[in-house]
């Protein structure tokens, strides 16, 4: 794609975003409390407090001259309130030890607390039309889907490559970097979203290898999944004519304070002489039913459910949690969708 910033720069002038406050200045302080303030937060957000910052804080000076607090309250409603302190903190180290005077360029600029490498580059760009390459999430979606990338971009060696490309798409004329950063940013952020890009409206469709070969969905890749690690039970479900025994978990932990099937303590391995001497009867009927695998958010449960029937009341029930539901009140129970599943499967019609 030879003429990737030729047409990022044409779409840029017809349909990208214009007239917003800061892109009438190219003076590296405005510059940079904007894009600060755009990391998280969306343009129509940013607005208001970007007039209000400028018209408290007029320059660098200003700024590093304020105490913490001001500006931390000046900051809020913006959010991810790191951004204000290293904003704050920016600021004392230009007057400090460059003084006073903003940087432009985007080595030193990415040295400055909240300043990575992506937003020094954009901040030179628009400040001096310096030729560095930007690469925020959007432009690694843009990129990636582009030019048919696999792999997760946030991996080192993929984000590697795409900076490496990123650097080579650059325009020619500095003249043109700041329309060409802020059509990156736009593109990705209004045309090639993250769901249902607008295609049609890309200058880029044409020649889009995840376009082309049907790809939108599956690029850029997610993270990858970590493997979860793996725990095991045993749930018994113990029956008794037309109900079921339940228990009700701790308030604390997994399925906290609702009503669950009781586990079948991983010692045990003759299930039926348990459950006989767990109910205080002479005989269960036990059947293994289908297995299943649960996931949680930090790691997976493999559930091995077993009915066991009882062919009369228990003389015993051993623990005080444990309290019989009538299969009519399952629907409005408290159940985690597991046990629930297990209640409502067909092994559950079959009497034994
Ligand atoms: N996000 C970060 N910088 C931006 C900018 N200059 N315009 C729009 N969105 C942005």
């Amino acid at each position: 794609m030879s003429d990737f910033s030729v047409r990022l720069i044409g779409w840029q002038h017809a349909h990208g975003r214009h007239g917003l406050p800061w892109q009438d200045s190219r003076d590296p302080y405005r510059v940079w409390l904007s894009e600060i303030m755009l990391q998280q937060t969306q343009v129509a957000a940013v607005i208001p407090y970007y007039t209000r910052f400028l018209a408290r804080f007029p320059d660098v000076a200003a700024l590093a001259a304020a105490s913490v607090e001001e500006v931390m309250a000046l900051w809020s409603g913006l959010g991810y309130y790191a951004r204000a302190r290293n904003l704050h903190r920016a600021a004392r180290e230009v007057v400090e030890k460059h003084g006073g005077r903003f940087p432009a360029t985007a080595a030193a600029l990415a040295g400055l607390p909240g300043v990575g490498r992506s937003t020094a580059a954009a901040i030179a760009a628009f400040a001096s039309g310096e030729r560095t390459a930007i690469l925020d999430g959007n432009v690694k979606r843009v990129l990636c889907r582009a030019f048919g990338i696999a792999g997760f971009p946030g991996e080192r060696a993929i984000e590697t490559r795409l900076w490496a490309l990123a650097e080579t798409l650059l325009p020619a004329r500095r003249e043109d970097m700041g329309v060409y950063i802020q059509a990156q940013m736009d593109l990705g952020a209004m045309v090639c979203t993250r769901a249902r890009p607008a295609c049609e409206r890309c200058p880029l469709a044409g020649e889009c290898v995840a376009r082309v070969s049907g790809r939108i969905a599956e690029l850029p890749a997610p993270r990858p999944r970590k493997t979860l690690p793996r725990r095991a039970a045993r749930m018994a479900v113990v029956i008794l004519g037309q109900s079921v025994l339940l228990e009700r978990r701790p308030p604390a932990g997994i399925w906290g304070g609702l009503l669950a099937l009781p586990e079948i303590p991983a010692h045990i391995g003759d299930i039926e002489a348990w459950g006989t001497r767990t109910f205080g009867l002479a005989r269960v009927g036990v059947r293994e039913l289908p297995a299943f695998i649960h996931t949680f958010t930090h790691f997976t449960l493999a559930i091995a459910p077993w009915r066991i029937d009882l062919p009369a009341p228990p003389r015993l029930v051993a623990e005080a949690a444990w309290q019989w539901l009538d299969f009519g009140q399952i629907a409005s129970a408290a159940l985690p969708a597991p046990v629930r599943r297990i209640l409502a499967s067909e092994a559950m019609r079959t009497a034994d």
